[in-house]
């Protein structure tokens, strides 16, 4: 069964103030190791960028952007935060997400569509539900910056 983002994201920032580290990465790669590696993470960025492209409910907000850009971007992020070996290098090196996304003017249901997109697109490539987890919970306190409408 799908779980839902929201109950992800509460659990994430319940997890992440509780320990106190809300959005640095993981400082062992068991998370990294788990999505596959570098190679493993750029193909589960690569059929989520196809799954939000093709989804009614957010493909409007990637119009008129950078896809290949965005993917390179977004697999660095999720390399670091998952423990690997890699450092983001975005436009946003300050990890300022509020910055990169508030011109989108996001709503909670888009942030949700997007998480389940990333879902998906995790469980095509057969990460485990565990691993699946522990990057949503990395994530989740992001939903804070990104959701601004
Ligand atoms: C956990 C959720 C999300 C994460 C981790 C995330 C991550 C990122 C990152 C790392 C970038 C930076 C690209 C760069 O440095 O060039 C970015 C940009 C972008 N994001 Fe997100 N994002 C999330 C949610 C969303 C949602 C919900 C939408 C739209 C519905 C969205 C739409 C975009 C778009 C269109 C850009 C390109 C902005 C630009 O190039 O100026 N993102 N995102």
């Amino acid at each position: 069964m799908m779980k839902k983002w929201s109950t992800w994201a509460a659990a994430g920032l319940l997890l992440a103030s509780s320990l106190g580290m809300a959005q640095t990465p993981y400082s062992e790669d068991s998370t990294y190791r788990g999505l596959g590696g570098k190679e493993g993470i750029d193909k589960i960025v690569a059929s989520f960028l196809t799954l939000v492209q093709q989804d009614v409910r957010v493909k409007e907000s990637f119009v008129d952007f950078d896809m290949e850009q965005l993917a390179g971007r977004l697999a660095e992020q999720l390399c670091e935060f998952s423990g690997g070996p890699c450092k983001y290098t975005g436009k946003y090196k300050d990890r300022d997400m509020e910055s990169s996304h508030v011109d989108l003017k996001i709503t909670n249901a888009q942030f949700n569509a997007v998480a389940e997109d990333l879902q998906l697109a995790m469980e095509r490539h057969g990460v485990p539900n565990s691993v699946q987890n522990k990057l949503i919970a990395k994530l989740a306190p992001m939903q804070r910056a990104i959701v601004t409408k």
